[in-house]
């Protein structure tokens, strides 16, 4: 089951992908947080599913799994926006999981005030959304976030012990960046497409062996290409 589901490329992610060093940090997190969670058996919804990439890893402490997203797919249990879960009674839920869904949503506030409202007390949000990233349409990119920002919006909206993970590093941000704009390079121009067997794979291997150093070499700067927030709703 777990090797035929989509989003392989997501959980498991190699150097040479096109998208390595933006999910690779991000499939280590998410693999963390979800061992934290406990048994279960939990209630979860994931907003802005797309093919629910992360269910396998779910699986077995998933008592449900509601797959909502804006745009109907064969994976989508639910078409609504992010912004509006009016099918889900309040407190009804003990996860809710969104992942690089918030930059594309027009409301982030919202979105997280609806996910603090169907979350059972005690119940925890993760969610993960870019620090850094070129713009990407899907088919909007609105949003990028510090780790602060992504914090005080969490907060806002009543969630408590809001934690903010970077995935990654100054290290994978900026030489992602680089690496991005190489790969694309040869979309227009084939000449330059032999980066993709070169500097891609290279950047892939060399830049989250380098992102503690940055992290130390310019600490009050830190950059990641994605975070990972873990709130709960307070317990009564
Ligand atoms: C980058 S994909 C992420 C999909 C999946 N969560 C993942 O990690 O692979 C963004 C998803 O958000 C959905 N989306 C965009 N805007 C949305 C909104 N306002 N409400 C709900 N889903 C939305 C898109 O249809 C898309 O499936």
């Amino acid at each position: 089951m777990n090797d035929d589901w989509p989003g392989a490329d997501r959980r498991e992610p190699r150097v040479g992908d096109r998208f390595y060093l933006a999910r690779v940090g991000l499939a280590r997190a998410l693999r963390l947080a979800f061992a934290e969670l406990g048994p279960g058996p939990l209630d979860v919804v994931d907003v802005g599913c797309g093919t629910k990439p992360y269910l396998p890893w779910l699986r077995s402490c998933a008592g449900s799994y509601l797959g909502v997203d804006a745009y109907p797919g064969p994976y989508v249990d639910r078409v609504s926006p992010a912004e509006r879960l009016d099918f889900l009674a309040a407190g009804s839920v003990d996860l809710v999981l969104s992942t690089q869904t918030l930059e594309h949503v027009e409301s982030p506030a919202r979105v997280v005030a609806e996910a603090r409202r169907v979350l059972r007390p005690g119940g925890v949000a993760l969610l993960s959304t870019h620090g850094v990233f070129p713009f990407h349409g899907q088919p909007q990119d609105f949003w990028r976030w510090t780790h602060l920002g992504l914090k005080r919006l969490f907060e806002e909206a009543g969630f408590e012990s809001v934690e903010v993970r970077p995935t990654d590093g100054i290290a994978s941000a900026v030489l992602g960046l680089v690496d991005f704009y190489a790969y694309s390079l040869g979309d227009r121009l084939p000449v330059f497409r032999f980066l993709r067997y070169t500097v891609h794979p290279l950047l892939g291997l060399v830049a989250p062996r380098l992102d503690r150093y940055a992290g130390w070499l310019f600490e009050t700067s830190p950059l990641s290409i994605n975070y990972l927030v873990v709130a709960r709703t307070p317990r009564p």
